[in-house]
């Protein structure tokens, strides 16, 4: 395949602009579109034309930093609590709202949060790649790759730069319904890379683990209270409780700035409900449920710690909660 080096966000060149991949239309098409408005960057993000917990706090950075260009501080305080109101559990986009809003260089502050999430992403992704072997089976769902975040990404940044030191893994990707980011992002990422990737449906999973083609599972996370309840992608808690059954590691990939200690427990994250056309009709050829069968569509769950071997982030491992794993080599 051929390998494309995708920029998810950047500003235009007369920086009055944020220019993001709409990642609403991969793997299909290409697109980037000029963002100047705030009612446009809103609808970006609901739209998750851009997405994943640290490019939502990378983006809002460089948005709010043209929008302090022509808006006089009390609008822009408007725009920045209108932007974080467009999507709620992921930490990220709050954390950098709120660091910009304090901030007295607003374009330094964005391009510092853009590169310090890039150096905490290489940081988890060596830390992640100790944990693996070359040949290991990996299972990951949603994305938590480079699109996700600035580079490398959190849960998928061990199997890249596994792939960049000439390390293969067999890696299960979950297709993560209903918005697939998992088939649409996911598998183009990791076949970018050069690394061996399967696509199964979700309900599939418990299937792949039983038969030990897996040795660990890696995903990212939206926010992490603080007694280790980790939020993240709808169908995240059902691979953790089918993992213990198996006996395989379950790791949490995130930057710091994902950990939420405002945040007691899992219960106290509010997660996003979307609408349920998301699961009768979006990525379908026609229809595909009875006209006004009733739908629960919440974008994220909520993993209990005591479900996570690990939660690994820039500065180390947390929360060895489960012990005396079977399979491979793990902490
Ligand atoms: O709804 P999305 O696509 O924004 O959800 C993304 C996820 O759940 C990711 O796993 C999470 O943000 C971690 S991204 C490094």
């Amino acid at each position: 395949m051929e390998k494309r080096n995708l920029t998810n966000i950047r500003l235009s060149g007369d920086e009055n602009s944020v220019i993001i991949l709409d990642q609403r239309l991969l793997p299909n098409k290409i697109e980037y579109i000029e963002l100047s408005e705030a009612a446009d960057m809103y609808a970006a993000i609901k739209e998750l034309k851009v997405r994943g917990a640290p490019a939502l706090g990378i983006f809002a950075g460089f948005a709010l930093y043209v929008l302090s260009k022509k808006a006089p501080p009390p609008k822009l305080k408007e725009y920045a609590d209108y932007l974080v109101s467009a999507r709620p559990t992921a930490v990220n986009l709050e954390w950098a709202v709120s660091r910009m809003m304090k901030a007295d260089d607003l374009k330094k502050e964005c391009y510092a949060i853009r590169d310090e999430d890039a150096a905490m992403c290489a940081a988890i992704a060596e830390r992640g790649l100790g944990l693996l072997k070359d040949g290991d089976g990996v299972l990951t769902h949603c994305n938590a790759g480079p699109l996700a975040t600035s580079r490398y990404g959190t849960g998928l940044g061990a199997l890249i730069l596994g792939a960049e030191k000439g390390m293969n893994f067999n890696v299960f990707v979950g297709e993560t319904r209903p918005l697939l980011q998992g088939a649409r992002i996911t598998a183009l990422e990791l076949m970018n890379a050069g690394l061996d990737v399967t696509l199964i449906c979700d309900g599939m999973a418990s299937a792949v683990m039983r038969d030990k083609k897996i040795d660990a599972v890696f995903v990212g996370a939206d926010r992490v209270a603080a007694n280790g309840d980790v939020a993240n992608k709808i169908g995240t808690s059902g691979l953790a409780v089918l993992a213990k059954h198996y006996k395989i590691p379950f790791y949490v990939f995130c930057p710091s700035s994902t950990v939420d200690l405002s945040r007691k427990s899992g219960g106290d994250i509010v997660i996003e409900e979307r609408d349920g056309s998301e699961i009768c009709e979006l990525y379908f050829k026609e229809r595909m449920a009875p006209e006004g069968v009733k739908c629960f569509n919440p974008a994220f769950d909520i993993t209990d710690g005591n479900l996570i071997t690990a939660i690994v982030t820039e500065e180390g491992f947390f929360k060895k909660v489960r012990a005396n794993e079977k399979r491979g080599n793990h902490v």
